[in-house]
């Protein structure tokens, strides 16, 4: 089935927050931001810019009706700066206009005499002076510090990974608009729902009753919007609150990079210990997370940084601890796996020095370490593998040595062109790491005429989980999919939900949807039951037609309604769910907090340009661990996009925030993320079928997040291809792999080793004359 979205989306009629048609009256919001990371107010010049045209209110802390705080992890976040700035582009002052070009010409005017303050970007600076989000945890399995006699090889080093910007094509925003008594309706284009119910509640002071969030659809969201749409929506619902009028601020693309958080940065250090069959027997990481100046999500995100910190491998003695460091970069926050991929670079960065210096394929030490099925991760639950198998089935479908062989010749005859390949297993643990959050709820409601309409918790960002919402209901039903709609997402509707996030949206939601029908259906077979007077054990329904002992009857779906209906039997029901046996307990750092975990492999194939340090990305193949697919379509597009994601991320996403923190990528001038030129050339995926139990919907596994991940094999195949031109450069783990971090690692000259100089006299010579 396709996308239900899509004929909407082709034609440029589905409808995002700014497409919404304005109410008249409505009023425009814009947020000065701060321009210094870090200092004192001492004055908030608004005199010159309350006296702009068009200029109706500017709101500051001091009109803040409830309490001047959102964060919601920890309360560490104001709505609107008070006494100081903790970072560039830290909301101070919000401008209401009666236009939105009035609004950003008055912001402009806007003055502030801000008293410096020492600025930290550095994770490990902040670490070093005690300014922490959260105390450091650390995951132990076996006991690594005495595992260290028992390797023949030990490898140590550090491994650094920049943000990323998510880029939604859809900037944040809301619209608020005031009801009666109080109340306030909001659009917000948010992962969130509730966080943005709660937030607007905590600062408006108004009970969470009052405030309907509702959201139709995004344009991305990537985990930016799971907790930071809150701000725009709680300054919006603010003024509405104040002012009575409609209030709608729909970021422009360089606010919205100037003041929202990305991707975390991670610096971390490494050991890892191998005994001489090249079995992983120790390993030690420590990570220092950039958090940026307030909590938002990333102790949640450090958390799943440990939970990935082997990724798919075994090995039985591991210390993992990460630090979340407060700096002075906007807050960051959830971007597509959450922390997990951080963890995961570093694993591989170990195994690529491992392999680099004992002189085999980084791919065998890959291989002899895949976790088993039983093996115990470092936080105690016991793997249900499909390691290997996803491992093996892409070396026979794609026959890795082969490919290697094909490299291996280009480069022997090739000077100024080098390939590269990488192997990229993944292990990605599905479920909310906070146990509370797995839970979910469907509101589903047929109608007399035979259409349904089901609302659930789940926000579609593009991920197409509308879609599947619908086959769930179409199915268990046995109705035609054209009768079934999928309501917007309203907190009026759908109560405590949490964020479509953790690739779980499907599963938890799904669940839900799949009680209600069921619950339904149990009661409409009843009727059938009473008037056709036959055992309700015999009664089915397919096609929308009723039938008993397989024997198709004159009942079709609406004349059962209607009986339905005319019995006062409910055609409605609220269903719950609650993912089953997971658990985890923080005081040990132990127990089952996935429900399970998805697997895959990916080989990477590049080619680089010795001469100008640019790259094209051949070919992507995967073997991934759909269990199986519910929408084999629209699933493939989650694997593409995360491919492509990923990709970005480790080699030309580059953010840039400079010592006084302020952010110089800012634009899509300055930030360059793939396109149709740079995506891979070719991406294969083969589906690995598991007929695994049924923990997740339909026995589908979620695939939203997972699949970035294999973009990490990029950073390896482009350093491959490096290291074949220049084999004796010393290219520090420091991703992304820009082509200016390529050239310089290309010509590196390493001082103990002279001999590479040879290397690139030789290119020098070939670049003269090519
Ligand atoms: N795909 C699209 N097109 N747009 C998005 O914003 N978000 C990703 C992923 N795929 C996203 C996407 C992220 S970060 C997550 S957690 C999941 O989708 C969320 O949706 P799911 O739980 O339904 O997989
Ligand atoms: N993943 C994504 N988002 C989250 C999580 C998680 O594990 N926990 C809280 N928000
Ligand atoms: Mo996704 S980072 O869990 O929104």
């Amino acid at each position: 089935m396709k996308n239900i979205d899509s004929r909407t989306h082709v034609r440029g009629e589905s409808v995002y927050l700014d497409d919404i048609p304005v109410i008249q009256g409505t009023l425009f919001g814009a947020a000065f931001g701060s321009p210094v990371a870090h200092g004192l107010i001492k004055n908030l010049n608004l005199a010159a810019a309350e006296a702009m045209p068009g200029v109706v209110r500017i709101l500051t802390y001091k009109d803040v009706t409830g309490e001047n705080q959102i964060g919601g992890i920890i309360p560490d976040e104001p709505l609107l700066a008070e006494h100081h700035v903790d970072y560039c582009g830290m909301p101070v002052a919000f401008v209401i206009a009666e236009t939105d070009d009035e609004a950003r010409a008055a912001v402009k005017r806007i003055t502030i005499d801000i008293e410096p303050l020492l600025v930290i970007t550095d994770p490990r600076e902040a670490q070093a002076v005690g300014q922490l989000i959260v105390p450091p945890r650390t995951f132990r399995l076996g006991d690594s510090a005495t595992a260290w006699t028992a390797c023949d090889y030990i490898v140590e080093g550090t491994a650094d990974t920049n943000g990323q910007e998510h880029l939604y094509i859809e900037t944040q925003g809301a619209y608020a608009i005031p009801q009666e008594n109080n109340g306030i309706k909001l659009y917000s284009s948010t992962q969130g729902p509730t966080a943005v119910q709660r937030a607007v509640s905590k600062s408006s002071g108004l009970p969470m009753h009052q405030i309907d969030v509702d959201v139709t659809r995004l344009g991305g969201g990537f985990g930016g919007k799971e907790d930071q749409a809150n701000m725009w929506a709680a300054l919006c619902a603010l003024a509405a609150h104040i002012l009575n009028k409609p209030i709608k601020y729909s970021l422009h693309r360089m606010e919205d990079m100037a003041m929202t958080g990305k991707r975390h940065p991670y610096s971390s250090d490494f050991k890892l210990g191998l005994d001489k069959d090249l079995k992983m027997v120790a390993y030690e990481v420590t990570f220092y997370q950039n958090a940026g100046a307030a909590a938002d999500l990333s102790p949640a995100v450090m958390e799943r940084t440990l939970f990935h910190c082997t990724n798919t491998y075994f090995i039985p003695n591991v210390t993992a601890t990460a630090y979340s460091c407060r700096t002075h970069l906007p807050p960051n926050t959830a971007f597509r796996g959450f922390g997990g991929p951080q963890g995961m670079f570093v694993i591989e960065a170990a195994i690529a020095k491992a392999a680099e210096e004992l002189g085999v394929h980084a791919s065998v030490i890959q291989e002899k370490n895949l976790q088993q099925t039983g093996d115990e991760f470092p936080f105690g639950q016991k793997a249900q593998s499909e390691a290997h198998a996803c491992w093996h089935k892409t070396d026979e479908l794609y026959a890795v040595s082969e490919i290697r062989q094909k490299i291996a010749s280009f480069n022997s005859v090739n000077q100024l062109y080098k390939k590269g390949m990488a192997l990229m297993p993944i292990c990605f643990g599905i479920s909310f790491t906070n146990t509370r959050m797995n839970q979910a709820r469907a509101l589903v409601h047929v109608y007399t005429d035979g259409s349904v309409g089901v609302s659930t918790g789940a926000v579609e960002m593009g991920q197409g989980v509308n879609t599947k919402m619908l086959q769930v209901a179409a199915h268990i039903f046995s109705i035609d999919s054209k009768r079934v709609k999928i309501q917007s997402t309203s907190t009026y509707r759908i109560a405590n939900t949490s964020p479509s996030a953790a690739s779980a949206t499907a599963d938890l939601n799904g669940k839900a949807v799949e009680i209600a029908c069921i619950e339904i259906m149990r009661r409409l077979k009843a009727v059938a039951a009473e008037e056709l007077n036959v055992d309700v054990t015999s009664v089915s329904l397919k096609d929308e037609w009723v039938y008993v002992n397989g024997q198709q009857t004159d009942w079709d779906w609406n004349r059962l309604l209607i009986a339905a209906y005319a019995q006062r039997v409910s055609l409605s029901e609220h269903a719950h769910y609650a993912t089953p046996d997971i658990h985890y307990d923080k005081s040990l750092e132990k127990g089952h907090p996935f429900a399970y975990h998805v697997y895959g492999t990916a080989i990477v194939e590049v080619t680089v340009d010795c001469l100008r340090g640019t790259y094209e990305i051949d070919a992507v193949k995967v073997v991934h661990d759909f269990g199986s697919s519910m929408n084999p379509l629209i699933d493939r597009g989650q694997i593409e996009g995360g491919i492509v994601q990923g990709i970005g991320w480790m080699t030309m996403e580059e953010v840039v925030f400079d010592k006084a923190g302020r952010l110089r990528s800012n634009a899509l001038s300055t930030y360059k993320v793939p396109d149709i030129y740079s995506v891979p050339k070719e991406i294969t995926i083969e589906p690995l079928q598991t007929e695994t139990e049924n923990l997740a919907l339909f026995r589908s596994k979620a695939v939203g997040e997972p699949p970035l991940m294999y973009g990490i094999g990029a950073y390896f195949a482009l350093r491959n291809a490096v290291l074949a031109f220049n084999p004796s450069a010393t290219i520090p783990f420091d991703a992304p792999m820009t082509p200016e971090k390529v050239l310089l690692a290309l010509y590196h000259v390493n001082p103990a080793q002279t001999s590479s100089y040879a290397q690139t006299q030789t290119a020098n010579d070939l670049a003269v004359n090519p």
